[in-house]
């Protein structure tokens, strides 16, 4: 039987360009929830921005402060979380997520995040000749890490992002969640 149960934070996952802060906004909008942006929570934490972060300290240590920030909003209850594109390559935060809310995985192929990615100057995995090569090989790796944890899969880039959000609400109480 289906167990209905009060829904807990909402974490988004998926690659950069799948949509993540769009949807997660919008969810939190409908659901009357606090959002969050996990790089926004870091550039704040920092005071710097994510390039920054990147070129002077390194993707190591930006991952180290992906961790901290997860580990710290993992702790609010009732929120809606959009996470980086990485934020699953470390079995600690894909624990973390796991365990205290609902993983809602965005799907977007490399074509939809190259699309949504073109003009971004913001993401420096992306800065480099052939943006698409980065794209396959992330998604290839990661792709089988957020499949690992979701709750909740949807495939983004066929719909509008207020019709992806109603999706998510849909197969989050077609799940036994009520809010
Ligand atoms: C990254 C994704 C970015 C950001 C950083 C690294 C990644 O977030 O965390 O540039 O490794 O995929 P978005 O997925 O929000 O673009």
């Amino acid at each position: 039987m289906l167990q209905v149960q009060q829904l807990p934070s909402i974490f988004l996952i998926g690659p950069m360009g799948a949509g993540k802060t769009t949807i997660g906004r919008l969810l939190a909008k409908h659901l009357n929830r606090q959002f969050i942006d996990v790089d926004n929570y870091i550039e704040e934490q920092t005071g710097a921005d994510i390039p920054w972060i990147f070129e002077k300290e390194g993707e190591e240590n930006f991952r180290k402060r992906e961790m901290k920030a997860v580990a710290d909003i993992s702790q609010l209850s009732s929120v809606v979380v959009a996470t980086g594109g990485g934020v699953v390559m470390r079995a600690e935060n894909r624990k973390i997520l796991a365990e205290r809310g609902l993983v809602v995985y965005l799907n977007a192929d490399v074509d939809v995040q190259m699309k949504r990615t073109a003009k971004s100057k913001h993401r420096p995995l992306l800065q480099t000749e052939n943006p698409r090569q980065v794209l396959e090989e992330l998604y290839n790796i990661r792709n089988p890490l957020y499949k690992e944890i979701a709750d909740i899969e949807i495939v983004s880039g066929r719909l509008y992002p207020k019709k992806m959000m109603l999706e998510v609400i849909a197969q989050i109480k077609a799940q036994g969640y009520f809010f």
